[in-house]
């Protein structure tokens, strides 16, 4: 076998590693894409087992696993070795989903070289597309970076590395001059090269008109309602394993196959269905 060839998959039927090619011709073809955030090894496995497409390594692990307040002291470090065991895990189980990490906060902020840098360490550390926040500035950064072969995945509306600039963790994009800068800063990052975006808590009708905007674009909404080409949600909030309030776009996917005696394994694919089918998110009950 060529050193650049496809892997194909011996027996048919069985999923082959996914490539951002293929995720392109499963928007197009209409098909949803579940992601899920994944921190270890076991979880990053089990997720990949239940048929998720794509897998997280978000930096909301700053609170999760090291239970930090926000996301903001998390480090490139941090974020290696995360990626590390993550793609560890999907290697011992010949998983198939794309893998995504975060550059964390401070890692592509000074100047495009710093991204490009703190790219290559994730990208050595085994993620196949790095993904940053927000608009304007970055897409500059999102040129450079991904004419030098990193893919980026973007993320805009709540952009949780700039919470004390957004006065805490609000619904963005509510009126129409957000909406519409929004909408401006999503057309920019795709333009630069961004080929996936995180839609993270805005109305449903602006990640539509997003969508709409840019209809090649994987947008990946989390509480930005059912228009988005895929969704994603912290594997610890639908596992029912985060404490305090959450938000409403959250559902516990395992306390509902609880009823029925399933597991982690259960919930898990009971996630990746429901995206599957459209049944999640709700718009009566997920959206605003
Ligand atoms: O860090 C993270 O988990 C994320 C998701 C909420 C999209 O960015």
């Amino acid at each position: 076998m060529s050193s650049h060839a496809e892997p194909a998959s011996p027996i048919p039927g069985i999923r082959r590693p996914l490539t951002l090619h293929r995720l392109h011709e499963m928007h197009a073809q209409g098909e949803k894409i579940a992601m899920l955030t994944a921190y270890d090894a076991t979880l990053a496995r089990l997720a990949d087992e239940a048929g998720c497409d794509t897998l997280l390594v978000g930096d909301s692990l700053g609170m999760l696993i090291q239970g930090r307040d926000s996301t903001l002291g998390v480090s490139l470090d941090d974020m290696v070795y995360h990626t590390r065991c993550v793609a560890r895990g999907l290697a011992a189980g010949g998983g198939t989903a794309w893998l995504v990490a975060d550059l964390p906060f401070g890692s592509y902020h000074e100047s495009r070289d710093q991204a490009m840098r703190s790219s290559a360490a994730l990208m050595q550390a085994g993620a196949q597309m790095v993904k940053l926040e927000g608009g304007g500035w970055t897409a500059e950064v999102v040129r450079f970076i991904t004419e030098r072969g990193v893919p980026i995945c973007a993320h805009l509306g709540l952009t949780p590395q700039s919470v004390h600039a957004l006065g805490g963790y609000r619904i963005q994009g509510r009126d129409a001059e957000a909406a519409s800068r929004l909408r401006q800063h999503a057309r920019e990052l795709h333009e630069a090269g961004a080929g996936m975006m995180v839609l993270e808590l805005m109305p449903s009708s602006v990640a539509a008109d997003v969508q709409a905007d840019n209809p090649q674009l994987i947008t990946i909404g989390i509480g930005a309602g059912p228009a988005t080409a895929g969704q994603v949600l912290v594997v610890h909030d639908m596992l029912g394993l985060t404490r305090g309030k959450l938000p409403r776009f959250v559902q516990n996917f395992l306390a509902e196959v609880a009823q029925e005696g399933g597991d982690v394994a259960a919930a898990l694919r009971a996630y990746v269905q429901a995206v599957k089918d459209g049944r999640f998110p709700d718009p009566t009950r997920h959206a605003y």
